[in-house]
């Protein structure tokens, strides 16, 4: 039996619902959380990504702010807008969109970002706290796997959790938080010797890596649950061929378009996985819904509101 499909628009628009209504109530006591993004430079696939996320903070009526410096900024300049914007009260979300130009100091910059801001994550403060078990705003995509796995009702305590993949993004936040809710974590990457030994003996995979259709059956324990949190826009024909062999709708329309999106996990997976989250329509609407999610916690926290509800886990 083919595995079950955790479709993440849905469980997108159930967090967006949720907080619909948690925005609602903090506006009519008078406060409109708002997020700030920052787009350094040009690059098309950041340019639609920050779009996105503009869009989500307009649909839910969150305060929006949407910079974008020219590609040549010095990280004294993108350091005074941090600045500028740690010290604006209506703003109560700050997020960089990486990667930036190869000029700027991302280190400098992610640590300037006010820890109270940090929707995204990345500040060495919340990494720090997440490590410690009171994680207070964490990484985005880790974050929108654990509500997929939760909302799924995908038992997590207990479990053979295996992450793919070590980035400071993903990777390790999503290790720490299956690790935070009980399960036995391996993570696995580049340099693991036999790394199969440990995809077969997960009850929940996760694969971060950015390397297409890098998960085949093979690597999958019959049942299993599995998360795909790449992304990776393909063109080359002969990689189409192999990825989408017995995928006929996706090869044509990769045929149509000369480019599709395709997963860390080959989709012929869904025939041993029991459950499966597919690309695109998984993980990444869910990495949006987590950004609104931490700015209204932000937004709360710095109030001196309690921090969780429905929508904004801890
Ligand atoms: N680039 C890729 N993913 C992310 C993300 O989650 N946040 C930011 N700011 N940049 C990214």
């Amino acid at each position: 039996m083919p595995a079950r499909i955790l479709d993440g628009t849905l469980i997108r628009d159930q967090i967006y619902a949720e907080l619909a209504q948690e925005i609602a109530a903090l506006r009519s006591s008078g406060i409109r959380p708002g997020l700030a993004a920052v787009l350094v430079g040009n690059d098309p696939a950041s340019q639609i990504y920050v779009r996105s996320k503009i869009a989500a903070c307009q649909q839910l009526g969150l305060g929006n702010i949407h910079l974008t410096p020219s590609a040549n900024t010095t990280t004294a300049e993108l350091l005074a807008i941090v600045r500028e914007l740690n010290a604006r009260d209506d703003v109560d979300g700050i997020l960089v969109q990486l990667p930036l130009p190869p000029q700027i100091d991302a280190k400098i910059i992610l640590e300037a970002v006010d820890p109270a801001k940090d929707v995204d994550g990345f500040h060495p403060m919340n990494i720090g706290k997440l490590v410690e078990g009171r994680p207070n705003l964490v990484a985005c995509t880790p974050l929108g796997v654990m509500e997929i796995l939760r909302r799924s009702g995908i038992p997590i305590e207990s479990a053979n959790a295996v992450v793919v993949g070590r980035s400071n993004i993903v990777g390790k936040p999503m290790a720490l938080l299956l690790m935070q809710a009980n399960a036995t974590v391996a993570v696995c990457h580049s340099k693991t010797r036999d790394p199969r030994k440990f995809t077969r003996e997960a009850d929940i995979l996760v694969a971060a890596t950015g390397r297409p259709a890098l998960i085949v059956p093979d690597d999958v324990k019959p049942g299993a649950t599995v998360i795909d949190v790449g992304v990776t826009r393909i063109t080359d024909p002969q990689q189409a061929e192999k990825i989408f062999a017995h995928s006929p709708e996706r090869l044509e329309k990769f045929r149509k378009n000369g480019s599709a999106v395709a997963g860390d996990v080959h989709p012929d997976v869904a025939q041993v996985a029991g459950a499966l989250t597919p690309v695109p329509g998984g993980v990444g609407p869910l990495t949006i819904a987590m950004l609104m999610s931490n700015t209204v916690k932000a937004a709360r926290l710095r109030r001196g509101l309690r921090a969780e509800s429905a929508a904004s886990p801890r």
